[in-house]
């Protein structure tokens, strides 16, 4: 049977929520502030299974029409599966009308990334967006 996965924009009321899912994947402390201001202020996504969070997706403005995607991140039993492209999606339909273009930065020097590679990279590739810097460890889509 297809898992149903129900997705909704966050509020502030959910930082709690993201840094939990944060800390268990990614093993390394969130910074609650950063995320409880991008759930306020910008276009975000969660991801639920049965009511457990499995994914979130938030986003900062970097300049009035370029939002910045911030921070995605699927928990490891549910990748592959196409939610990290429904939330990616649903962010986008979230964007206020002057945002004309979205950013991510994708990095290998965070201390929870395996191996020094970049497996995002193809997420994003295969979600449209290019490649417009790149520094050997991080890239700018
Ligand atoms: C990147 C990520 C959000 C994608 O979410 P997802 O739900 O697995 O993505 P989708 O199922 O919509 O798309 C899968 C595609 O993403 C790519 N991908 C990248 N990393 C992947 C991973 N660890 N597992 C599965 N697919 C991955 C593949 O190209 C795959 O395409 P394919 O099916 O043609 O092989 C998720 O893998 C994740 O949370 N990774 C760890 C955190 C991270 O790297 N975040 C990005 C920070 S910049």
């Amino acid at each position: 049977m297809t898992q149903v996965i129900n997705l909704r924009r966050a509020t502030q009321a959910d930082t709690s929520l993201v840094c939990e899912l944060f800390e268990e994947q990614l093993h390394r402390t969130p910074n609650q502030g950063l995320i409880s201001e991008a759930l306020g202020n910008a276009p975000s996504a969660l991801a639920f299974s049965n009511d457990k969070l499995v994914g979130f997706v938030y986003c900062a403005y970097m300049a009035p029409d370029i939002m910045e995607i911030m921070n995605i991140l699927v928990t490891d039993t549910e990748r592959a599966n196409g939610v990290g492209t429904r939330m990616l999606e649903f962010v986008e339909e979230e964007m206020p009308p002057q945002v004309v273009s979205m950013m991510l930065a994708n990095s290998s020097l965070y201390p929870d990334v395996k191996g020094g590679k970049l497996p995002a990279t193809s997420f994003y590739i295969r979600n449209g967006y290019t490649v417009i810097a790149d520094t050997g460890k991080t890239r700018i889509f």
